[in-house]
């Protein structure tokens, strides 16, 4: 069941939780941002500066905001996005992608149902990423066959 918050019911815009480590943690910032200026809600969950981190720490903070209904998308931003999606992948309710490409973001969301994104703050220029974000954020699932697919993925436990 996908969750909705207010902010996504009232003006159409997903509300947003963000976090990185310290290897994401500028891109981190440019996207906190930039999602601003293009009018959405955004939690930053930290860090507040570059100091070394364990990335887990903070992809859990972002999927927990996600999976408690409290905010309805999660962006995660480490070097290469796959350990933050890997963590954030262990909580329940989480469907988390580490994409790299515009075009996997819309994958993502319209046949996987994706509520997090999780990006490569070291091999993906900032532009691309926002790219990327805004795409994800706008970008419905089409359910149907997906559904039933994303249906089996939820029963795995
Ligand atoms: C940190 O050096 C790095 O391992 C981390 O940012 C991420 O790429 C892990 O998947």
């Amino acid at each position: 069941m996908t969750q909705t918050t207010t902010d996504e019911a009232e003006c159409g815009k997903p509300s947003v939780a963000i976090a990185s480590d310290h290897a994401g943690y500028e891109q981190k910032s440019r996207l906190v941002t930039f999602l601003r200026q293009q009018g959405y809600t955004v939690v930053d969950l930290g860090p507040d500066d570059d100091s070394r981190v364990d990335y887990p720490d903070f992809a859990a903070k972002v999927a927990g905001t996600v999976a408690s209904g409290q905010a309805d998308k999660g962006v995660l931003v480490c070097g290469t996005g796959i350990g933050m999606a890997i963590a954030a992948n262990k909580i329940a309710g989480i469907r988390a992608a580490n994409v790299t490409t515009a075009q996997m973001a819309a994958l993502a969301r319209q046949h996987n149902d994706a509520n997090v994104v999780s990006l490569s703050g070291r091999f993906v220029e900032s532009e691309v990423n926002e790219h990327i974000v805004i795409t994800f954020l706008s970008t419905d699932f089409e359910g149907g066959r997906h559904g039933l697919r994303v249906e089996k993925i939820d029963a795995l436990g």
